[in-house]
């Protein structure tokens, strides 16, 4: 089996380089050079725990190749999956489908200039609108004729941070073909998870396509409940996370997803309820729940920086704010629509100098922030100051040192935004500790 993976984003990488350890041989194309140049010399351009040794291993065994020769990788394919990036439009909020189309009619072109080529399944694994197979489609039968191919949707539930854990034993892989052709390839390509029992689930294509909207934004919904509820817990001197175990108990209703924190941020959710939301629009049958969901959470990032405002005495201006944790959440270095971008921005709107320390994000956090002093130690970033606040949930910073931790601010005020501590405990510590949704 020869796979193109087009793309060499965080889901082109990830997904090549787990098909390569299945023993398919993988040419990854990407039209940025130096990243290719970078990948053949052995670099990693994301922060993806496993990545690296997957990558190395495909590499030595000759199944992972780099190229941003796109022609020669779709020539030699008996699949070609299209992982390119769908960003949110500017202006209107729609998935941007340039890229995805670019790519249609490269390969479409590529195929033409071979006419005894043979038939190739192309697949969508780019999160697209509803419809987009049907319009990638019509791209390639400008080119090709229709026996020469055919177009599966294949949406991607990968967490980054767990990403290849989520793929070798994923909770289901969602194909969507529209013919019985390409579902027999489909069925050898994903033939290794179906052995390890992984259910692969087959529907048609506009299904497929909108199932991975669906997801996202229910799980957009859970996290927004579940922040809607910590702050009626405060209101009302009830715990959150007790809430989120009563509830959770329920089998209807799951424990997953009812971590409350300062909103959800990351590369997909904001984007994918967006594009729902427009798709759901322009079809006459608008999803108004999502509607308020994006709305919510997009205030509650700011809302966040209230809560330092609060636990100071109702007064920011000329204090320092050591911020800890700047991804979106742990295990990446990922800042895309991080609620740090909005907190720290709202803290220095009201006049506060911040500071900030992260694992793996920093490099990238400093092109997003201004006006902020990045600080490679935990400790360090609280240095005299007069509250440090949690942002992100990091394995280091739930294990810190509380009491150098104390001894390094000048207030011992910790706002966590990530409930990691025990208020009990932060109590008898000295600290003057604000949790989210519980009593503190
Ligand atoms: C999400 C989905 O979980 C994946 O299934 C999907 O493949 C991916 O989007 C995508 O569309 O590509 P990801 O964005 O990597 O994955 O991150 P999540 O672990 O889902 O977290 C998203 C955000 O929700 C983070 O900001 C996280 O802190 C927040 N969150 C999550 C909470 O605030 N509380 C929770 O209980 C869970």
């Amino acid at each position: 089996m020869k796979i193109a993976m087009i793309g060499c984003g965080y889901v082109g990488l990830v997904t090549g380089a787990c098909f390569a350890s299945f023993g398919f041989s993988v040419a990854s194309v990407d039209t940025d050079e130096s990243k290719i140049a970078s990948l053949k010399a052995g670099g990693v351009p994301i922060y993806e725990p496993g990545l690296g040794e997957l990558l190395e291993r495909g590499t030595k065994l000759g199944l992972v190749s780099f190229t941003t020769d796109l022609a020669e990788a779709v020539r030699a394919a008996d699949v070609i999956f299209v992982a390119v990036g769908t960003p949110s439009r500017r202006g209107d909020g729609h998935a941007d489908l340039a890229y995805v189309f670019a790519a249609a009619e490269e390969i479409g072109r590529t195929m033409a200039a071979e006419p005894e080529g043979g038939y190739k399944v192309v697949v969508v694994k780019s999160t697209v609108p509803v419809g987009t197979g049907d319009e990638v489609e019509r791209i390639l039968a400008r080119h090709v004729p229709a026996e020469r191919y055919s177009v599966a949707s294949n949406p991607e539930f990968l967490r980054e941070g767990a990403a290849i854990e989520d793929f070798k034993r994923p909770d289901r892989v969602v194909v969507g073909v529209n013919d019985e052709r390409a579902k027999e390839v489909m069925a050898r390509v994903y033939r290794p998870l179906s052995l390890n029992q992984a259910p692969v689930f087959y529907t048609d294509r506009r299904t497929a396509e909108l199932t991975k909207y669906a997801a996202n934004a229910f799980l957009a919904t859970k996290i927004t409940f579940i922040n809607e509820i910590a702050d009626l817990c405060e209101a009302t001197g009830a715990n959150v996370q007790d809430v989120a175990r009563g509830i959770g108990l329920d089998r209807r209703i799951g424990p997953k997803f009812l971590n409350a924190g300062p909103g959800y941020g990351g590369s997909c959710f904001p984007k994918d309820t967006q594009a729902l939301i427009k798709t759901a629009q322009d079809f006459g049958a608008p999803i108004r729940i999502v509607e308020t969901v994006a709305s919510v959470n997009d205030q509650r990032k700011r809302a966040m920086a209230k809560k330092v405002v609060k636990a100071l005495g109702g007064e920011i201006r000329g204090a320092t704010i050591a911020v800890l944790g700047l991804t979106f959440k742990p295990n990446t270095d990922d800042m895309r629509d991080a609620p740090s971008l909005a907190i720290v921005q709202a803290l220095k709107d009201m006049g506060a100098e911040v500071r900030a320390y992260d694992p793996e994000g920093m490099e990238n956090a400093r092109r997003m922030m201004e006006g902020v002093d990045f600080v490679t130690d935990p400790y360090d970033c609280a240095k005299d100051a007069d509250a440090a606040v949690i942002v992100t949930e990091w394995d280091v910073l739930r294990a810190l040192d509380l009491n150098l931790l104390k001894s390094s601010l000048k207030n011992p005020v910790l706002i966590d935004l990530r409930n990691v501590y025990e208020p009990g405990e932060m109590a008898a510590r000295g600290y003057r500790y604000v949790p989210i949704g519980r009593p503190s």
